[in-house]
């Protein structure tokens, strides 16, 4: 799976999004270490608070599938442009980022850059325990 090919599946997947709210579709396409890909969208809600964002849904399809160590993310919105996760979603993802999870992102001149989360989110929460934040109470 090349970047280029994971950030295709990302701009695929906005064609899904349910954004009636804020017209604003966003795609993602996660890889897992396994080397299977999960796709997601946004997924928004009358209560707004209810929504989901792409990475999310890409993230929870994947971890119920029980791929539950990703290794890389491509997002993408509808209208081009880089998409940068928020920051509820580096957390979210970085519960099960391999070290060296990258972000895989395409400008407005259609060239791909290329983020790893430790840069996007440096110092993120963790629990306690392995340096992936593994629960160990
Ligand atoms: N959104 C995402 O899907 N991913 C992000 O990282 C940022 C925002 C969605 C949430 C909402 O449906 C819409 O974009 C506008 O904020």
């Amino acid at each position: 799976m090349t970047d280029n090919e994971l950030m295709k599946m990302a701009e695929k997947a906005c064609e899904n999004a349910y954004a009636p709210y804020s017209k604003f579709k966003v795609g993602a396409a996660l890889l897992s270490s396994d080397g299977r890909v999960f796709t997601g969208c946004n997924v928004e809600n009358s209560s707004y608070g209810a929504g989901i964002c792409a990475e999310r849904t890409a993230a929870v399809k994947a971890v119920s599938e029980d791929a539950v160590r990703f290794s890389a993310i491509a997002i993408a919105n509808a209208g081009g442009g880089l998409t940068f996760p928020c920051g509820i979603c580096r957390q979210f993802l970085s519960e099960f980022a391999e070290e060296g999870f990258r972000v895989i992102l395409r400008n407005d001149n259609g060239s791909l850059e290329i983020f790893t989360l430790e840069e996007l989110m440096p110092h993120g929460f963790k629990l306690r325990g392995s340096p992936r934040g593994e629960v160990e109470l």
